[in-house]
């Protein structure tokens, strides 16, 4: 298959450019976006209600300022960039991790990082391997076509945050649903409806847990046990710290799959190269993270005047950091439109950087390798089951991926 579109996109258009916008290639970043990618670190994008904002688009300058104290994360803060109605209705609520500052982010992180580290992801894989080929088994029996997005892309890593938090994967239809509607639900008041109904039930969740005699073994059954107990913790911020894991944890890496998968078919010589090494499969998915960017637009605010290179970023501006571009940075990465396993990606910001560097990073990368692997070794016939531009994506205002993936082998 060829390029989806041209990702040279139009020249250089008068004012600020809109920010997000949809993907045309579900692969490549809007070409809507070609006059960003001039060689500024920074330049002024527009916000659906028409609010300028900064997006910082060069990869030295983006990491420099994600690990920068003085802009911070808490979005009830003023200035603070709502990229989406849905995101401001939400704006006011407690997120734990991602919308806290240090000291507080300290705190909260250090309580979650035993659980997260490259040892317990590597621990974690023959029970990843095992819900891998379980569904495998079940697409394999059922036989071709499938829709590999309710198949596959979500149920792994739906399974495998449940069985590590400790939540049912029983009520998984329920959770999938409501986070849905929470990234990407049709209107505002939708949004908070679902965030709403995401907090009684992990309320419920921790009540149930709470009142039983011992731990089981998930993560919350520990932090109810424990931290809940000796008041590390309150029961508001453990619903809040639940509610990030069980949507970042199973959203975001069921993206990555199914536009993973979507990718390699469409760069048959990169998925032959894959198949007859598969030890590059690591490499494979460090590279399709940067290529694909599928957290785009990381949102911040700034407490203080900050200089970047003979521009100020005002105290109370709003800067966003479009990593789909930052990890295409000619001055970092050579060619960087091309998918190449060969590459040294691993410095890419998919996983964001700084104090809030994606804590499931190193899950993330092991549920990759083992479903992307599992895919190709598994299904070596694998396919589009229709021409890949009419496989409907994820629009550019949320987390990129597809919304369905009709695949035969
Ligand atoms: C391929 C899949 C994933 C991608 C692309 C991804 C991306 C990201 C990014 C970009 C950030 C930083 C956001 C920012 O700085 O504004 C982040 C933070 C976070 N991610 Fe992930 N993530 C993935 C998988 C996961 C998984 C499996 C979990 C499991 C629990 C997870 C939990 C979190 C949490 C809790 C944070 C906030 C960390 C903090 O603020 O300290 N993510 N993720």
């Amino acid at each position: 298959m060829t390029e989806l579109t041209d990702i040279g996109g139009p020249a250089a258009q008068a004012g600020p450019v809109a920010f997000p916008q949809d993907r045309t290639c579900p692969y490549h970043p809007p070409a809507g976006y070609a006059p960003l990618r001039d060689g500024r670190p920074l330049s002024r994008v527009t916000l659906y209600d028409g609010r300028e904002v900064w997006l910082v688009t060069a990869h030295a300058t983006a990491r420099a300022l994600l690990a920068d104290p003085r802009l911070s994360t808490d979005r009830r803060r003023p200035g603070f960039p709502s990229p989406t109605p849905r995101f401001a209705a939400v704006r006011d609520r407690r997120v734990a991790l991602l919308g806290v500052d240090d000291p507080e982010h300290n705190r909260q992180r250090r309580m979650m990082i035993p659980s997260f580290t490259v040892k317990r992801a590597a621990a974690l894989r023959p029970a990843i391997q095992r819900v891998v080929d379980g569904l495998l088994d079940a697409m394999t029996a059922q036989g071709p076509p499938a829709e590999l997005v309710s198949a596959f892309a979500l149920p792994v890593p739906s399974m495998v945050i449940c069985d590590l938090l400790g939540v049912p994967y029983t009520d998984h239809e329920f959770f999938e649903e409501q986070s849905r509607r929470l990234l990407r639900g049709p209107t505002a008041d939708d949004t908070t409806n679902a965030r709403d109904r995401l907090e009684r039930y992990l309320g419920g969740l921790i009540d149930e847990k709470a009142g039983q005699a011992g731990p089981g073994d998930g993560i919350l059954d520990e932090l109810v046990h424990h931290q809940l107990r000796d008041g590390t913790v309150d029961r508001a911020e453990l619903v809040s710290l639940a509610l990030i894991l069980l949507v970042a944890g199973h959203e975001t890496t069921a993206n990555m799959i199914s536009l993973g998968t979507f990718t390699l078919l469409g760069h048959p010589d990169r998925l032959a190269e894959l198949r007859a090494d598969p030890a590059l499969l690591p490499a494979a998915v460090e590279e399709l993270m940067r290529m694909l960017s599928i957290a785009d637009g990381l949102q911040r605010v700034a407490l203080r005047d900050i200089e970047v290179e003979g521009t100020t970023i005002r105290a109370g501006d709003g800067v966003l950091f479009a990593t789909s571009l930052v990890n295409r940075d000619t001055t970092r990465y050579e060619d960087p439109d091309t998918l190449d396993f060969r590459r040294p990606a691993r410095h890419h910001v998919a996983f964001g950087f700084g104090i809030h560097q994606c804590l499931g990073q190193n899950l993330a990368r092991v549920e990759l390798e083992i479903a992307l692997g599992g895919l190709l070794t598994r299904l070596p016939g694998l396919r589009l089951a229709a021409p890949a531009e009419e496989i409907p994506c994820k629009p550019g205002d949320t987390i990129q991926g597809m919304l369905e993936l009709p695949v035969t082998w």
